[in-house]
């Protein structure tokens, strides 16, 4: 295969906890509890998590604060030039926690009968379907994850965060799931 980059794979950092706990499931040890980014001390991290991200459902923000975390974690990988494989690897754990998020983001809305669940999850798919775009055309060598990539998807994440997500909470709250 051309286009070859050298690979000085770093030993992966601990993974987020799993999005798939059912609500309420105990965390390990060891999770995303400080939300610490991984990158390098003098970098900002792409996004950086804080009270203004929070929708105050535990199990939402702790899957939310995960995801934070391996978006700022593929950053750091493309960063320090790791290579493809290692890139290409941590993209598909975001694509597989993105899945799973969504999949507990959508059985609580469905649980609380939230009305806009159709719309939402539209915009859900919309999503998945671009990172999935993403990934397979930089597996294909067609494309490099690049700034703009990045960019593009801390918006969608920081948006919906604070737009559509926060529009289940009081649907949340009367059910009992806030
Ligand atoms: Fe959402």
């Amino acid at each position: 295969m051309s286009g070859h980059v050298p690979a000085p794979l770093i030993a992966s950092s601990r993974t987020p906890d799993p999005p798939d706990a059912e609500p309420g499931a105990g965390q390990p040890a060891g999770g995303t509890a400080t939300a610490r980014p991984t990158c390098r001390e003098n970098r900002m991290p792409l996004i950086t998590w804080g009270p203004e991200l929070e929708i105050g459902v535990d199990i939402i923000d702790r899957q939310h604060q995960g995801w934070v975390n391996l978006l700022n974690e593929l950053d750091v990988a493309l960063v320090e030039g790791r290579g493809l494989e290692q890139v290409g690897k941590t993209l598909n754990e975001l694509i597989d926690y993105t899945h799973a998020h969504f999949r507990t983001e959508e059985g609580l809305m469905a649980k609380a009968d939230y009305e806009d669940l159709p719309m939402h999850r539209r915009e859900h798919r919309v999503f998945t379907d671009q990172i999935e775009i993403f990934r397979d055309r930089v597996e294909l060598g067609q494309m490099a994850l690049s700034l703009e990539v990045m960019q593009f998807m801390r918006g969608w994440l920081v948006t919906h965060i604070t737009g559509s997500d926060r529009g289940y909470i009081s649907a949340f709250e009367a059910a009992g799931q806030g």
